[in-house]
């Protein structure tokens, strides 16, 4: 069985991370969202909330497949929790050529730590391929419409 884990902060998860899930789950025999609790950070969505917005998503949005993905949290080393829950992969999604830079930093670096565990990406679909975790939390704080931007398991727990 092959695991793969795609990490993330997943502050808030938005329908770029869901097309990313939806398609490592074409490839993948199970993939684990992890979750990264970063004490540096201070989130909008508490770790939580970040969980069940993920998780109520994938039920909502991806029926059946869902059942191929598990979510959960971990601090430390991407390529340490790897190595707890069995993956031999680590997903990351690419928008665009900005992307590419620090994504190949990461993989480079994260392969020196771990040479057994590889970094797939893929291809965000087009129509996501503006949209950032960072640009949705300044939009719902200024109290504009996020809407068209994540899941609506998410957006229920942007408006509280
Ligand atoms: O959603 P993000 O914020 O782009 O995800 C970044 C993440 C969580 C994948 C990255 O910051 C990470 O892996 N952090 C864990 C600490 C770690 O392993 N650092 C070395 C990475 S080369």
């Amino acid at each position: 069985m092959t695991t793969a884990l795609y990490p993330g902060s997943f502050d808030p998860i938005t329908l770029g991370h869901l097309d990313v899930i939806r398609r490592a789950t074409a490839v993948f025999d199970k993939l684990v969202v992890g979750v990264l609790v970063n004490p540096k950070k201070t989130p909008m969505l508490d770790l939580d909330d970040r969980l069940a917005a993920i998780r109520e998503a994938l039920t909502e949005e991806l029926g059946d497949t869902a059942k191929k993905v598990e979510v959960d949290s971990f601090d430390g080393l991407t390529v340490d929790y790897c190595g707890k829950i069995g993956a031999s992969f680590i997903v990351r999604g690419l928008r665009a050529v900005s992307d590419f830079e620090s994504e190949l930093q990461m993989a480079h670096t994260n392969r020196k730590l771990a040479p057994d565990v590889d970094t797939i990406f893929f291809m965000t679909a087009l129509e996501h391929a503006y949209l950032s975790s960072s640009l949705v939390k300044e939009i719902a704080a200024f109290g504009g419409d996020v809407s068209r931007f994540v899941p609506a398991a998410a957006l229920r727990r942007l408006r509280r």
